[in-house]
């Protein structure tokens, strides 16, 4: 009798227990493989507009439609500029956050300028307190590393990134044989060493996009050898049997627009409005569709006044631009902003600028758009996604690696969709534990009679 009663309480224990199991919401994004660890490789191919590859045959980008998910297009951060957008996508923080908010690194009272392949190493211009991706991961005991990608290279808080190759000064973008070197080292990362977070960047299409213009042929070229290294990539997926454990997002940081010239235009030549040199202490407007400066004391105003005047752009006193831009917070940014419109690129006091394709222009403009795809066991296959803001792939990230995201500004709103089996984000019931219960019901049932 009494081991009976025993027994009895044994099993109702259990029942609360595997119930309650039952009931615990699922911590994977993929609940059917708990336990499974999942890698994540985030590939961006910089200057990659969202329609490059609707003129030009990509069998392998179009495979990844079918086997995973497409966006019809994503948004850039406004200011549609490499460092700036890539430090968007790695920290889901705005621009105005995380204070990345030029190519350059620059200092407004000393007037130092350091250029883009420069300010890699530069742990001062990155590390603004708003911690990246690959710190937060390794804070939660997984291992991480950059080829390649703007920011990978600094210390943030003190700590570096587990692994991090920066690209050298005169790096040559196109390269087609290092690409797929590249691929093979990162995939052994993954494979080899055990590392469950790897950013990977390309500096084309956006190399070929200044140089020729998103219209030549030579941009077609390009994203054909994009369509092969994706294709390189799947298969070396398959060969390092990373399969069922490697989700992969291939992105991008702005798009790329033709920069208008004459005889279509006159350019704007900033100092036929305004006396530069009289007028502001600091500026850098030889650089695509976005500038800055810094008026002299007092002359704010008339700096103002003068750009107002001036044709195919728009002034904004830092203050005052639209809170959408979430530039406006920036501590870094000077007073004075001015963006061109679309394919007007700034020139200060000459048109030095050789640039056929340009960017930094409004995060507005189709242009401007980029691609998103994603595929990997816990990617829906053949999923359209409707278009996006570019802040949202970092909780998706955070979500993909299990890991806790620090404070962002994006939303798994936007993304959750795609995802396997997480539509309703809550808890959901093992198939095995009404089967459980029955059989403790029946087991509980015999041995009491
Ligand atoms: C990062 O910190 C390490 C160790 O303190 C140091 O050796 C390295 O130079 C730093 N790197 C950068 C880019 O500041
Ligand atoms: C391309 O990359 C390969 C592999 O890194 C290298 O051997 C070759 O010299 C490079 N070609 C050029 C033109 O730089
Ligand atoms: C540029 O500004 C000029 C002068 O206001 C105007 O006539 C022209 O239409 C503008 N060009 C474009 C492409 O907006
Ligand atoms: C995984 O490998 C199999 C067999 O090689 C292949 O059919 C399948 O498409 C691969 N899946 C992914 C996501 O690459
Ligand atoms: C972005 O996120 C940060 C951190 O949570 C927050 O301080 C900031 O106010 C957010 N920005 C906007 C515009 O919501
Ligand atoms: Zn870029």
């Amino acid at each position: 009798m009494a081991t009976v009663r025993l027994q009895t309480i044994f099993l109702i224990l259990l029942a609360i227990l595997s119930a309650w199991a039952a009931a615990k919401p699922s911590g994977s994004p993929s609940g059917s493989d708990v336990g499974s660890k999942k890698r994540l490789l985030l590939i961006s191919f910089d200057g990659f507009r969202w329609d490059y590859d609707q003129d030009v045959d990509t069998p392998n980008l179009d495979r990844l439609a079918w086997d995973g998910v497409k966006a019809k297009y994503i948004t850039p951060p406004m200011l549609t500029m490499t460092s700036p957008s890539h430090f968007t996508t790695i920290t889901g923080r705005w621009v105005e956050d995380h204070e990345v908010v030029h190519n350059m690194m620059f200092n407004t009272k000393t007037n130092l300028k350091v250029p883009h392949k420069v300010t890699l190493r530069r742990s001062e211009w990155w590390d603004n307190g708003v911690l990246p991706l690959w710190i937060t991961a390794q804070n939660q005991g997984l291992k991480t590393a950059s080829f390649h990608y703007p920011g990978g290279g600094a210390n943030y808080s003190g700590q570096a990134v587990n692994r991090a190759i920066v690209e050298e000064s005169g790096h040559i973008d196109d390269n087609e044989t290092e690409w797929r070197q590249n691929i093979d080292t990162v995939l052994s990362w993954f494979s080899e060493e055990d590392f469950d977070l790897v950013t990977l960047y390309y500096g084309e299409p956006d190399n070929v996009g200044h140089m020729r213009g998103p219209d030549h042929p030579d941009r077609k070229a390009i994203i054909r050898q994009i369509d092969r290294t994706v294709g390189y990539l799947r298969d070396g997926i398959t060969r390092h049997m990373l399969n069922s454990t490697l989700n992969v997002i291939i992105t991008s940081d702005h798009g790329m627009t033709t920069v208008k010239k004459r005889p279509l235009v006159d350019e704007i030549v900033l100092n036929k409005y305004l006396d530069l040199l009289k007028l502001a202490s600091f500026e850098i407007l030889d650089y695509g569709g976005f500038g800055i400066l810094t008026p002299r004391p007092g002359k704010e105003q008339e700096v103002l006044e003068a750009l107002a005047k001036a044709p195919n752009l728009t002034v904004y006193r830092k203050e005052d631009m639209p809170e959408s831009f979430h530039l406006g917070r920036s501590q870094r940014m000077p007073p004075v902003v001015v963006i061109a419109d679309l394919g007007f690129n700034l020139n200060s006091r000459f048109i030095v600028y050789v640039n056929k394709g340009d960017h930094g222009f409004h995060n507005g403009e189709m242009d401007m758009k980029m691609i998103f795809r994603a595929f990997g066991p816990d990617f829906k296959k053949n999923f359209l996604s409707e278009p996006f803001d570019s802040i949202h792939i970092y909780p998706l990230m955070c979500r993909l690696l299990d890991i806790r995201a620090e404070p962002n500004n994006g939303s798994l709103e936007h993304t959750a969709d795609m995802l396997i089996g997480t539509h309703d984000g809550g808890s959901r019931m093992s198939p095995t534990s009404p089967m459980m219960l029955t059989f403790i019901f029946v087991f509980i049932s015999t041995t009491m009679l």
